[in-house]
């Protein structure tokens, strides 16, 4: 968090955060913590209950298409954060998967009277897109505005994160980062640990968030730019190559592209200002999330 900022003083709540051991519930879970909630972490694998509890989180065990596994977990909280995925381990896409998640979630935090539901969806999601996996969000959007719960929606960009994770450190060894956009695509990203404050800011604000969807951006910069940047962390020269259309639909699958045909034709169009000035938290620009970020060393 930027210098000067000020953590309102806010009573002690139970929050459970679905996709606690995933990116945006780790984030949620871990800002919910340093704000002195307590936390309640699901998960569907007993095994990842210790390294919960590392990070001061209280597992528990429950699914989000399993309305009677989430009753126990949902008992006496504060509030929920819901997010769902349509990506099965292969990467594949089962967007019915993804509505059943969200939907089977928010009728158990009805259920259970859940005063506050933060539901993790994606920017852009109420624009029609066609891209499958923002239409079922833009689905799970729908019913939670029609549960009668207190809500907010957290729309993030493209994550950040996704620049330095394994799978793309692995592919950028050999010198070249290959997208389905020009050099010149405009590209807005947010860091996910800049999920976590908002979402923890929207918990800790009800009042002020309830009823809002709010988009989620830090920085926007060309996919040239971005390259730049990255070899220069990476302290290894990388050259940007425009991936044509037809491979990126053999590697990504008809989703995959369409989502990288909306980056290029439209793309994510925060007002990061806006937000900045709303929320009173400097979002994380793409330079300070690089600094910070620790990679493995390129082979
Ligand atoms: N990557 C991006 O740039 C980006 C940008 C905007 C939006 N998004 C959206 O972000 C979502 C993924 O979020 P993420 O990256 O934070 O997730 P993630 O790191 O891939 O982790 C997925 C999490 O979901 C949990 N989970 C999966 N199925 C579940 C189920 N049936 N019941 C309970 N928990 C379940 C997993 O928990 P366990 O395995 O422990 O059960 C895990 O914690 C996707 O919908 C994606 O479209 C991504």
């Amino acid at each position: 968090m930027a210098g000067g900022e000020l953590v309102p003083m806010a009573e002690t709540k139970t929050i459970l955060v679905a996709g606690a051991t995933g990116q945006q519930g780790g984030a949620v879970a871990r800002s919910l913590v340093k704000r002195g909630h307590r936390v309640r972490g699901l998960t569907r694998s007993p095994q990842k209950i210790a390294a919960l509890k590392d990070i001061g989180v209280e597992g528990v065990v429950g699914d989000l298409t399993d309305n009677a596994s989430l009753a126990p977990a949902l008992r006496g909280v504060d509030g929920f954060f819901i997010v769902t995925t349509p990506f099965n381990p292969d990467f594949s896409v089962d967007t019915a998967k993804e509505v059943l998640q969200g939907t089977t979630a928010i009728d158990a935090a009805a259920k259970s009277h859940v005063p506050h539901v933060v539901l993790a969806s994606v920017a852009s999601a109420d624009e029609d897109t066609g891209i499958p996996h923002f239409e079922s969000k833009a689905a799970v959007e729908r019913h939670l505005k029609t549960s009668g719960l207190r809500y907010t929606i957290t729309r993030p960009v493209a994550f950040m994160d996704g620049y330095t994770a394994p799978w793309m450190l692995e592919a950028l060894r050999g010198g070249v980062l290959s997208l389905p956009m020009p050099p010149e695509t405009r590209q807005q990203l947010v860091a996910v640990r800049d999920i976590g404050e908002m979402v923890a800011r929207a918990f800790d604000s009800p009042a002020k968030a309830a009823g809002k969807s709010v988009e989620l951006a830090g920085d926007q910069l060309t996919i040239a730019d971005l390259t730049a940047r990255l070899s220069t962390k990476l302290r290894q020269p990388l050259k940007y190559v425009e991936q044509g259309e037809e491979l990126a639909r053999q590697r990504m699958g008809e989703d995959g592209m369409r989502m990288f045909r909306f980056f290029r034709e439209k793309g994510y169009h925060v007002d990061i200002e806006a937000l900045e000035r709303e929320w009173g938290h400097r979002m994380t620009r793409f330079d300070e999330f690089l600094r910070d970020a620790r990679l493995a060393p390129l082979g």
